[in-house]
This record gives structure tokens, sequence and C-alpha cells, in this order.
């Protein structure tokens, strides 16, 4: 079975210990792992990376010349200039401290009354109880509106 990993905010996990990739827990010819440096050197950077078999890694590269010839030049020198300075490590680092403070300063204040929990909890019961419905805009002939227990 393929499996396609979109992790692009590995990185920026606030706290404990750093999970394994999923798509490298079994050895799997068609395991894709795909993350982005927009979340970690500028937001719109655009740049991201892939890692897969070599076979696959080719094809794709085929690919991604017949749907837009390649990511930009100016981004890639930057996103490697910034790895190759040695920033990658540190400015994660920065990150991770900022947004885990902010983190903390909005548990702080929720309000006791609200179930919210941790960012990232997944599970029902700890989603935002009287989450508005959002319906699209400009509206849309299937008439999409979803809430919260949708
Ligand atoms: C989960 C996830 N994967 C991938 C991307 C793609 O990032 P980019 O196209 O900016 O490299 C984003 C962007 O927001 C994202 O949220």
């Amino acid at each position: 079975m393929a499996i396609l990993e979109d992790d692009a905010y590995y990185d920026l996990r606030y706290d404990g210990e750093r999970l394994p990739a999923v798509s490298s827990l079994a050895e799997n010819p068609w395991a894709i792992y795909t993350g982005s440096f927009s979340k970690v050197i500028a937001p719109g950077i655009r740049v991201g990376y892939l890692c897969g078999a070599p076979e696959v890694v080719q094809r794709l590269g085929c690919l991604k010349q017949i749907t837009d010839l390649h990511t930009g030049s100016l981004t890639q020198r930057i996103a490697y200039e910034y790895c190759a300075r040695g920033f990658l490590e540190p400015g994660i680092q920065r990150l991770r401290d900022v947004y885990r403070a902010r983190r903390d300063v909005m548990m702080r204040n929720a309000d006791p009354g609200d179930q919210r929990t941790l960012p990232f909890s997944a599970s029902k019961q700890n989603r935002l109880p009287s989450a508005p419905k959002v319906n699209t805009f400009p509206p849309s002939t299937a008439g999409v509106t979803r809430g919260p227990d949708e």
C-alpha cells in the first residue's frame, strides 16, 4: 500500500519526544515522506522536499517538471543557504519556544468552562463545543455547511 506522509509540522512539536515518521515504521517501497520549509524558514517560501525510493522520487521529479517546471530558483537558493549556514536548527528551536509560550498563555487564559484542551488533541470530546457553523463563500451549489457534529 502506498503511503504519502505530509509532515510539514513535524519540527514544530512543542513538548515530548520526537516521534518517528509513520512512513519509517515499516519497509515500504511506496512510502513517500514530504516536508516543507514554509513552516520553519518563512511562510510562503514554498520550498518542500520529499523522501522515498529513488525510482519513485525520479518519477515524481518528472511529474513535477511537466506540472510547473520547478520550484522557484531564488527560494530554493534561500532555503539551501539557510540550511548550509546552520540557521535551521536554531531557528526551529526559537519557533518552538515562541509557539510553546503562546500556547501556554492561551491555555492559562482559556475559559475553564470550555472543553478546549491542548492544540492538536483530536478526540471528539476535545472539540470546541460551540464551534460556529461554517458556510462556504461564495455559496456553493452543493450547499456545503459544516458544524461541530458533521
Ligand atoms: C499540512 C501541510 N502540508 C503541506 C503544506 C505546504 O506547504 P508549502 O506549499 O508552503 O511548502 C502546508 C501549508 O500550509 C500544510 O499545512
